[in-house]
């Protein structure tokens, strides 16, 4: 699949509900209301869904949410996929919170898993139950332990928010890199309805690195995973750090993925509207062709890039929908 700017499109990111067990502030509001049941796609229909996206030639999967470790049966699913690893499929990972992973490592690896990444904005117990407004921090280390032992990669995602983590991002990093793990830096973007101020938590990630620079030499690498961080090596620790800048960085020229949501909506970029009905046509018939020329027609309206902005004086997003539809 090559897109109107020439972009190869390899990557599909799956969020299989919308749903999460955690309230992060800067994801969602306090009384999110959810998809009803009914709306989502079943397994089996996000498993034919993809395997039409692999046959067109999507070599990486990964499976998000919301929480995608909350779906219930979701390990059949990438049970199912994991089997197409080889066969087209060359990676399929996870973007977890890990609340639920020291039941499902061991699974997931097994299904063929070998890569996955963790949210985590803080090690404070008290600011991690503040930022996720219900999550349990001890929950998701012995997540991440449960993961380590089981023999998955894990990644580290950590949203910069200022004032809140600020001070925590170097320890972070000693941490993730003490134990193997990369750490990526995310800017706070402004998607969803939140009930917080977004202004207040963007902290733009140049001045993190600007300040990280006293203390550490970062080397530039050009260590890609398919996504749209750029690494550095930190010096003095060996491990690696990646950034994820949608606002002070503009990273659509390389942009190879697409976004399928819960609903069997194609969202073609993260930060704009346009969209695919795929469930309308999933559910027309069993002939994979109109799938696949849907498919098609979805990514001949791929943009060339998003252009995120923030409602000021009101406070809006311009992308309504939260990252939990699309999963980030
Ligand atoms: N801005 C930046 N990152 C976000 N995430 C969720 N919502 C936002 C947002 N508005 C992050 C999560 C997770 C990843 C999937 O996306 O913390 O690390
Ligand atoms: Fe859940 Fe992730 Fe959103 Fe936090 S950022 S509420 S963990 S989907």
């Amino acid at each position: 699949m090559i897109d109107p700017f020439g972009r190869h499109i390899s990557y599909l990111r799956v969020s299989v509900t919308d749903r999460c067990d955690f309230r992060c502030i800067y994801c969602m509001a306090e009384q999110q209301t959810f998809l009803p049941r009914a709306e989502l796609l079943t397994l089996e229909e996000l498993e034919r869904l993809c395997g039409a996206f692999i046959a067109k030639g999507v070599e990486r999967i990964r499976i998000t949410g919301g929480e995608p470790l909350v779906r219930r049966n979701v390990i059949w699913l990438i049970e199912r996929l994991g089997k197409r690893i080889g066969d087209g499929l060359k990676e399929l990972t996870l973007t977890t919170n890990g609340s639920q992973l020291a039941r499902f490592a061991a699974a997931l690896r097994a299904a063929g898993v070998r890569r996955i990444n963790v949210s985590l904005d803080t090690r404070d117990p008290e600011k991690f139950h503040a930022v996720t407004r219900r999550g349990d921090l001890n929950k998701v280390l012995a997540g991440i332990d449960a993961a380590q032992e089981a023999g998955l990669e894990v990644k580290i995602n950590m949203v910069a928010l200022r004032g809140l983590n600020e001070d925590e991002i170097v320890p972070m990093m000693e941490w993730s890199h003490g134990r193997g793990m990369d750490l990526t830096l995310i800017e706070t973007m402004p998607m969803g309805e939140i009930d917080g101020d977004r202004v207040e938590q963007y902290l733009p990630l140049s001045v993190v690195r600007a300040r990280l620079q006293e203390r550490f030499a970062l080397d530039d690498i050009d260590f890609r995973t398919g996504g749209p961080a750029r690494y550095v090596r930190v010096r003095e620790t060996g491990g690696r750090l990646g950034f994820i800048t949608p606002l002070t960085h503009n990273f659509c020229e390389s942009c190879n993925r697409v976004r399928l949501t819960c609903t069997g909506t194609l969202y073609m970029c993260l930060g704009q509207n346009d969209a695919a009905d795929l469930r309308q046509v999933l559910r027309a018939g069993n002939d994979d062709r109109i799938l696949s020329a849907a498919i098609d027609e979805a990514i001949s309206r791929k943009p060339k890039g998003h252009d995120f902005i923030v409602d000021r004086r009101h406070n809006r997003p311009a992308i309504v929908r939260a990252m939990s539809l699309t999963g980030g």
